[in-house]
């Protein structure tokens, strides 16, 4: 198993064994992840992150990892303050980031442009979302946290909820829990169906996912409830949106059809599809989650830069 100088650039890029073997890594550094121990296994290390994109998670739990790994991060958060409002091209933006630092951290709007600057690149370059392709870290910190929470994957049955269309998260892991033989429903409004080539290639691994419209149907045996945002921004047409912007609601109502240990997971950010009241609940693990993709993505960056080890 080999990772050291590897891009990240979709979750088909590993085999079972190697997300094992990034998930158990990830353990690993649960405390220095809480601040109670400090590593500095990547210092003099230094890490690019080009968001061109908005992003909280994903960008701060990265920046966040890197630090706590005791390497630097430099950047660019918005097109406005960096070269590219002159019209500098994304590849020649990649070429200068891979002469200032170890490692690009890069989120775009348009599809495949992580694999674009991969080729630009000498430097390993990680997908942090590329339009509605994939986003491969967030992949990770998702099956992390099914396997924390659940201790095994196989055999779960597992409801993929809301923009099943544009939804990068769940392109990626649909995918993965196939990989992993898990029991699959889509839930989405006819017009946000899953991609036929991700159906595609579920089936491909064994899969036999279902797709349906209803919700309250498809919750009463699953063990987990994995909610998606409508992806307004991704919409051509603003009709189009406002057709499906309120097709779920996951609240206590719903939650009272469910099992009473099924976990409710969510990417974040979510607007209106989580009724704030089921925070409180055991149901809900999406800030759990949250947290963990800082533990996935300190495992990636010890990994591809060949951390010291503690
Ligand atoms: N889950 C996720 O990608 O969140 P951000 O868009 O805030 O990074």
């Amino acid at each position: 198993m080999e990772f050291r100088n590897r891009d990240i650039i979709s979750i088909k890029d590993f085999s079972k064994e190697e997300i094992l073997h990034i998930i158990k890594t990830a353990k690993k550094f649960i405390p220095f992840a809480e601040g109670k121990k400090y590593s500095d296994a990547l210092r003099g290390k230094i890490l690019s992150s080009l968001f061109f994109e908005p992003s909280t998670r994903t960008r701060l739990s990265f920046e966040s990892a890197m630090h706590r790994l005791g390497g630097s991060v430099i950047g660019v958060v918005e097109t406005t303050t960096s070269s590219v409002k002159k019209g500098e091209t994304l590849s020649d933006t990649v070429r200068m980031a891979d002469a200032y630092s170890d490692v690009i951290v890069l989120r775009h709007s348009q599809e495949g442009a992580a694999r674009l600057a991969a080729e630009f690149a000498e430097h390993p370059v990680i997908n942090a979302g590329d339009g509605a392709g994939h986003h491969p870290t967030q992949c990770l910190l998702d099956l992390f946290t099914i396997l924390n929470e659940k201790k095994r994957i196989e055999g779960l049955n597992i409801v993929l909820l809301g923009d099943l269309k544009y939804g990068r998260t769940v392109h990626s892991l649909a995918y993965a829990l196939a990989l992993f033989g898990a029991n699959l429903t889509f839930v989405s409004p006819k017009t946000l169906e899953m991609p036929k080539e991700v159906v595609k290639e579920c089936k491909n691994l064994g899969a036999k996912p279902k797709s349906t419209t209803v919700l309250e149907k498809a919750i009463k045996d699953a063990d987990v409830l994995y909610v998606t945002r409508i992806q307004k921004e991704r919409f051509p047409d603003p009709e189009e949106y406002n057709k499906v912007a309120s097709s779920y609601r996951v609240d206590l109502s719903l939650l009272s059809k469910a099992k009473r240990n099924m976990i409710v997971m969510h990417p974040l950010p979510r607007v209106t599809e989580i009724a704030p009241e089921v925070d409180k609940t055991p149901h809900a693990v999406y800030f759990k989650q949250a947290f963990n993709g800082i533990l996935v993505r300190m495992a990636i960056l010890h990994l591809i830069l060949g951390g010291k080890t503690r």
